[in-house]
C-alpha cells in the first residue's frame, strides 16, 4: 500500500514522497553512513551476500591472467567492484591476490570502503565508468543493478572493463512476485533486525533475469545463473541474537536472489 515516507540522507533532505511511486534516491545511501557495518542494521544482509559472493572470485594466480603469467614483477591483478557501498566485499577478498578497487556515487560509503581492504574508490556513475576497455581481471557488482534506471547498460560496462578470460560476477534481485514478496513487503516492513529502510527498493526496477544473461552473452560473457538463500539454521538464531551473520546458501532457484558468475571470451 502506498505510504509516505521521508528520505533518510541529506541530499535531498528528509524529503517527502510516496512510498511505492518514488523511492531509490542515491542520497540514502550517504544518509547510511556508519551504518554500513552495523551487523543488526539495515544494511546488514548485503554483508551476508558479499561473503556468498566472495566464494566465486578465482584466486588471483589461478586467473590465467595477462599479467599474472609473467611472473616477477608483473602487475597485481585488479578487481572492480562497482557500487561498491561501505566495503562490505573488501574483507572477504583478503588473501584473495587481488589490487580491489570500487566505486559509487556515495562520498560517504566510499570513505567507509577505503578502511575495509579497499585499495583505491572513485566516485562515479556505474553506467558510465571511468576506467578503460579490458582493465580489470574480476569486475563484481552486489545488489547494485536494482538502483539503477538501466541496468543493462551497466552491465555493459562491466563487460567492456573486463578482459577475455576475467571473471565477472554480478547478483541482484529478479523481476518476480516472489522476490517483490520477500525484498519489499516481508523484509521492509515486519520489524526484525537487519531490516532495510522502507523505499529501499523499487519492484520496477528488478532485473529480468533471461535479458541479464542475454546482455551478457551479447558481450562476451555467458552467466551461470544460481540463486541464494539464508541458511535458517542461522537466520533463527540470528533473530534470536545467537548469531551476527548469517551464512547465505546456492539454490537452483533464482526467483528471489539471483547471482551470475561467468568469464570474458
Ligand atoms: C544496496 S547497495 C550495495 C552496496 C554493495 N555493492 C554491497 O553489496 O554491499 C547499492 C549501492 O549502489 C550505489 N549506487 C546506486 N546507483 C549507483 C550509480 N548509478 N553509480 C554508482 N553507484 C550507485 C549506492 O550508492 C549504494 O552504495
Amino acid at each position: 500500500m502506498p505510504r509516505l515516507c521521508k528520505t533518510l540522507g541529506p541530499d535531498p533532505p528528509g524529503r517527502w514522497f510516496v512510498s511505492g511511486y518514488r523511492r531509490n534516491f542515491i542520497s540514502d545511501y550517504d544518509g547510511l553512513a556508519g551504518q554500513w557495518w552495523d551487523p543488526r542494521g539495515p544494511l546488514a544482509p548485503l554483508g551476508w551476500i558479499a561473503r556468498a559472493r566472495a566464494a566465486f572470485v578465482p584466486d588471483a594466480d589461478a586467473n590465467a591472467g595477462t599479467d599474472a603469467a609473467t611472473g616477477a614483477g608483473a602487475p597485481q591483478a585488479r578487481l572492480l567492484d562497482v557500487a561498491c557501498g561501505g566495503g562490505l566485499f573488501g574483507p572477504h577478498l583478503a588473501g584473495k591476490g587481488y589490487r580491489v578497487f570500487g566505486v559509487d556515487l556515495s562520498a560517504t560509503a566510499l570513505k567507509e570502503a577505503l578502511g575495509h581492504g579497499f585499495d583505491a574508490v572513485a566516485r562515479a556513475d556505474i553506467t558510465r565508468l571511468p576506467f578503460a576497455d579490458e582493465s580489470f581481471d574480476v569486475v563484481t557488482a552486489g545488489q547494485c543493478l536494482e538502483h539503477v534506471q538501466d541496468p543493462f547498460a551497466v552491465v555493459a560496462e562491466l563487460c567492456r572493463v573486463l578482459r577475455p578470460g576475467g571473471t565477472l560476477i554480478v547478483d541482484t534481485i529478479p523481476d518476480t512476485r516472489i522476490a517483490r514478496l520477500v525484498a519489499i513487503t516481508l523484509a521492509e516492513n515486519v520489524p526484525l533486525p537487519g531490516r532495510p529502510a522502507r523505499g529501499t527498493h523499487d519492484h520496477r526496477l528488478f532485473v529480468n533475469r533471461e535479458r541479464l544473461a542475454r546482455v551478457a552473452r551479447s558481450h562476451g560473457v555467458e552467466l551461470r545463473l544460481l540463486g541464494l538463500r539464508p541458511r535458517f539454521r542461522d537466520f533463527i538464531r540470528y533473530l534470536a541474537g545467537r548469531r551476527q551473520e548469517v551464512r547465505m546458501v546456492p539454490i537452483q532457484s533464482t526467483s528471489v536472489l539471483c547471482l551470475g558468475v561467468g568469464t570474458k571470451r
